[in-house]
């Protein structure tokens, strides 16, 4: 995207790097630069006889391995296909409205009648879609103040095809309300990975009132609590965590399959518990919700030829293309392992169940 491809949003497009990933991302371990985390796992399957029993794993397969979200075409398809395959609704939101509502609203409140920007910082904003439902749910909130309320927010998102879809939105959102007396939006667009744009932050640069990670924690890593909590918030404020729980088929994925060295992005398979071990370690006042569960139907993911299924068996193991870059041995593991998570819902589909809740860390408060 061209700087001028933001015209009216005061976006700032910064481009600091012709690679998709900053040599800082921790993501890029797996792509770009080091080792395969599993590289010197060496084959020891066959005759000895054979010279492959002593290559490395990711040479027995045609390509090497990648972690999913170094390639964001293929990112993008998989998560796509994860949407697709879960039952209808929107958990991030319905966590958001059921429980999160309730435990930031006050303080929203009162922020939203001061009358400086209530201001966010959205880390892995996606397309917008949740981004800007949570805007009118602060909206909402703000509702019948005697003053306009100005929102004011800053969204990293590295992939500039999904910036570019949040920008038309915003523009949308702008326009409609082209003339409000009672509300005004302000976006800061910043295509960027959250790593990149953490080390160029200034002593003078703004501070926020909100900071959320909508399921971006992930790729953001842990240590972006720390920076957000110290750097980004001021001296009051509130972080926002939606993520998996540890229960989920994802986040248990993750543990079984670290110690056997078939976790290429460790981050994809965070969960709650993590955060609270932050929040707990940094003596940090925080609540966690009970969230919302939702079934993801991953029949297609054991046919070989669906196409849908080998983007969603991407997704859930974060691998790139596993099919093809994983040894046989390892595919049969994985898929063994979803076979036994999964349940089947009476007419042969095999659904597993993706939990998600909230953390909120206060600071000040
Ligand atoms: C699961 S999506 C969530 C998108 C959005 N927050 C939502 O709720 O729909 C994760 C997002 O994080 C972005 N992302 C990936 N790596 C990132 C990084 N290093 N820093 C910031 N965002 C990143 C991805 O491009 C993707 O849009």
């Amino acid at each position: 995207m061209k700087r001028s491809a933001f015209p009216t949003l005061r976006a700032i497009a910064r481009k600091t790097s012709s690679r998709k990933y900053p040599l800082s991302s921790t993501v890029v371990r797996d792509c770009f630069h080091s080792k395969p985390a599993h590289e010197e796992q060496f084959i020891t399957q066959g005759s000895h006889n054979d010279i492959r029993s002593t290559w490395p794993r990711y040479l027995m397969s045609q390509t090497r391995p990648r972690s999913l979200i170094t390639c964001f075409d293929a990112y993008s398809k998989s998560l796509k296909s994860c949407h697709a395959s879960l039952q209808a609704g929107n958990p991030t939101l319905e966590c958001i409205k059921d429980h999160v509502t309730a435990l930031i609203g006050e303080y929203v409140c009162s922020r939203l009648e001061d009358p400086s920007p209530f201001r966010i910082l959205s880390v892995g904003s996606g397309d917008g879609k949740n981004d800007l439902a949570f805007l009118e749910i602060l909206r909402e909130l703000g509702r019948g103040k005697d003053n306009k309320v100005h929102i004011f927010e800053r969204a990293i998102e590295p992939d500039e095809q999904m910036l570019g879809m949040f920008l038309a939105k915003a523009e949308h959102l702008r326009e409609s309300l082209e003339g409000s007396v009672s509300i005004e939006f302000e976006f800061d667009f910043r295509p960027t990975t959250y790593q990149e744009y953490a080390v160029q932050k200034t002593k003078t640069d703004v501070k926020f009132d909100l900071v959320h990670f909508f399921h971006s924690l992930y790729y953001a890593d842990l240590e972006a609590l720390e920076h957000c909590y110290e750097k980004e918030l001021g001296t009051k404020g509130v972080i926002l965590c939606i993520i998996q729980r540890e229960g989920s088929a994802v986040a248990k994925y993750g543990r079984e399959f670290s110690p056997q060295g078939l976790i290429l992005n460790p981050g994809a398979f965070y969960s709650n518990r993590q955060v609270k071990d932050v929040a707990e370690k940094n003596g940090w006042k925080y609540v966690e919700c009970s969230g919302e569960s939702k079934t993801c139907d991953i029949t297609a993911i054991f046919d070989a030829s669906s196409q849908e299924g080998n983007r969603l068996l991407d997704f859930v193991t974060h691998w790139a293309d596993v099919r093809a870059t994983a040894s046989g041995n390892d595919l049969r593991k994985i898929l063994k392992f979803w076979e036994n998570e999964s349940v089947d819902d009476g007419h042969g589909k095999k659904e597993v169940t993706m939990r998600m809740g909230a953390i909120v860390i206060f600071k000040g408060m």
